[in-house]
């Protein structure tokens, strides 16, 4: 086992004080002060303490150089506490930082905040290594210690350095004058290098969008005359409505066949209900009336009349990304209806089955209740299905690359089917993110190399496999959720990982953890994997 995983293990969260209850957290406004999010940052919660927000180490921008706590004793006597501040090993970069609370003392048992103050010299730039340690008294034989680790970055003080080099710089004015020809010079350059890739892609995209417009009539035509009769004025006219895809050629040009061979016209297609819905998707059930004049039950995704054309194409694209696949654990498509001035409509099977991700939050809410809880078995089963539909995918020389609890499927039975992910930005908008382009990544599924790189191989869908696995043991809880979507990379590169869930077996969580290897070469193959749970099914079996 490589060092990460042993890492992670140390990461297994939450340990209880014994005794003795506090809470200690950031407060809302410090969290957006400190990481722009909206939300508490609980570090120990009714006396529950939280590794993994502990051991998260938090960046401290130059700009704000003080830390604020909130805390408070809820238990029935005294808590006494010690605080220590260590940030000696750069006194030239950071001063001395205080405390607005004593050093030692007893926790408040009303709301407290309490702040440290970082003070960068100014003299240098740097980056300081903080820990703010806080010493609980729980007992006189039990003292927990809660270190707080954070990253102070101070940027050198510009007014300070140059009043300091006015006094001692001796040299003529002109030099002055002489530096800030140079950067102007320098900035006319860059701006020159700018206008010039400007008009280079100006250009270039002019001639590409030339030579696609006059190629379309191609593709076109070979959709038409792969049309059933009936159907080829109306998907004629929404093709033309959909320019989006005939820029993009040979890819497309396969999507078009594809998307013919299964065109079926819009009166054999009739929606009963919305089941779930977007602020452009829109997923009916309804049914549908074959060949033969027999009823099918089936989905319906598509989107409203104010999608987009990328939208509308993107439905199109990702929809199509399982077709004509024939697997038990694999939802693929089953029909594709487009009509003229309306979105397309996605038909697939339906089986009385659930989205697994809201499958999965309902079984959390109704666990006290009556209602079904998941066995560790029936996780093991499910993850055992979804090991066997990523088989036959990747046998197919296919990627998921969006593989998660909402794009799978669940019935009664438990019976799981992997789904595409059309319309899933949309339906969950929380678990996609943009890191500053305009692409909208499920950023926290991703392995890093995806994430970095954009590459995907069998081995990023295993990382996936490992999310999937640990939303399956903790009820389609967020996974990262205290994480900056844009610290993700930073925080994978340092080695952390998801903790292991309450009441996750060691077992299962050695799997999950093992598909989060830094390199996709140690990660396990999906046999691996199969065989590795199918010991542990049995094992489980075996003392019931
Ligand atoms: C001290 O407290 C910690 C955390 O509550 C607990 O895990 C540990 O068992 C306690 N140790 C003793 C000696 O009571
Ligand atoms: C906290 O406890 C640890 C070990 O129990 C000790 O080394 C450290 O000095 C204590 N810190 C403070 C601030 O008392
Ligand atoms: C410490 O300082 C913070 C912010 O400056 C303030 O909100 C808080 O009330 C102070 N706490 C105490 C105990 O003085």
């Amino acid at each position: 086992m490589n060092q990460n995983l042993i890492f992670i293990f140390f990461l297994s969260c939450w340990v209880r004080f014994t005794c003795g209850y506090l809470n200690l957290y950031l407060s809302l406004l410090e969290v957006q002060r400190l990481l722009g999010l909206d939300a508490e940052l609980y570090y120990v919660r009714e006396g529950v303490i939280n590794n993994y927000a502990l051991n998260f180490v938090v960046p401290v921008p130059s700009k704000l150089d003080s830390l604020q706590f909130t805390w408070k004793s809820v238990a029935d006597r005294p808590l006494l506490y010690a605080i220590n501040v260590d940030a000696s090993n750069s006194p030239s970069v950071l001063l001395p930082p205080k405390l607005n609370i004593t050093s030692t003392g007893s926790v408040p048992t009303s709301v407290q905040t309490f702040s440290v103050t970082l003070p960068c010299s100014g003299v240098l730039a740097g980056e300081v290594d903080v820990t703010i340690t806080i010493n609980i008294t729980i007992s006189h034989t039990n003292v927990t210690t809660l270190p707080f680790r954070r990253k102070k970055i101070c940027a050198k003080l510009e007014n300070q350095s140059n009043s300091h080099v006015f006094v001692v710089d001796t040299a003529p004015p002109y030099s002055n004058s002489v530096n800030i020809f140079y950067v102007a010079v320098f900035l006319a350059l860059i701006l020159i290098v700018i206008l010039a890739s400007v008009i280079t892609t100006y250009y270039i995209k002019n001639k590409k969008t030339r030579r696609t417009t006059e190629g379309s009539s191609g593709p076109s035509t070979t959709f038409l005359t792969a049309m059933p009769r009936s159907t080829v004025n109306t998907s004629y006219g929404s093709f033309r409505r959909m320019p989006s895809y005939s820029l993009i050629d040979e890819r497309s040009k396969d999507l078009q066949e594809r998307i013919a061979e299964l065109t079926v016209q819009r009166c054999r297609v009739c929606l009963s209900s919305v089941i779930l819905e977007g602020t452009f998707a829109r997923v009916y059930q309804g049914s549908y009336t074959n060949e033969d004049g027999v009823d099918e039950a089936i989905i319906v995704k598509t989107v409203t009349d104010h999608a987009s054309q990328i939208q509308i194409s993107l439905l199109l694209q990702e929809g199509m990304s399982m077709y004509s696949l024939s697997h038990k654990n694999i939802l693929s498509i089953l029909r594709v209806s487009i009509e003229d001035h309306t979105a397309p409509f996605l038909l697939y099977p339906y089986n009385n089955y659930n989205n697994l991700k809201i499958f999965l939050q309902k079984c959390k809410l109704s666990s006290e209740g009556v209602s079904h809880t998941l066995t560790t078995q029936e996780v093991v089963d499910m993850a055992l299905q979804i090991i066997e539909a990523m088989q036959y995918l990747h046998k197919k020389h296919l990627l998921h690359k969006d593989l998660a609890a909402r794009n799978c499927v669940v019935d009664d039975k438990l019976r799981v089917q992997v789904a595409d992910n059309a319309l899933s930005r949309d339906l969950f908008p929380s678990d996609y993110h943009c890191l500053g382009d305009n692409e909208n990544r499920p950023i926290k599924w991703l392995a890093i190399e995806s994430l970095l790189h954009k590459t995907f191989s069998v081995s990023s869908d295993v990382w996936s496999f490992g999310v999937l696995l640990w939303e399956l043991t903790t009820l389609a809880q967020q996974p990262y959720v205290e994480i900056d979507p844009f610290e993700m990379a930073a925080y994978l590169k340092d080695g952390y990982r998801l903790a292991q869930p309450i009441n996750c077996p060691d077992e299962l969580f050695a799997v999950m953890a093992y598909c989060w290897a830094m390199s996709a070469e140690e990660r396990p193959t999906f046999t691996q994997l199969q065989i590795c749970l199918q010991d542990f099914y049995t094992q489980l079996t075996r003392y019931v």
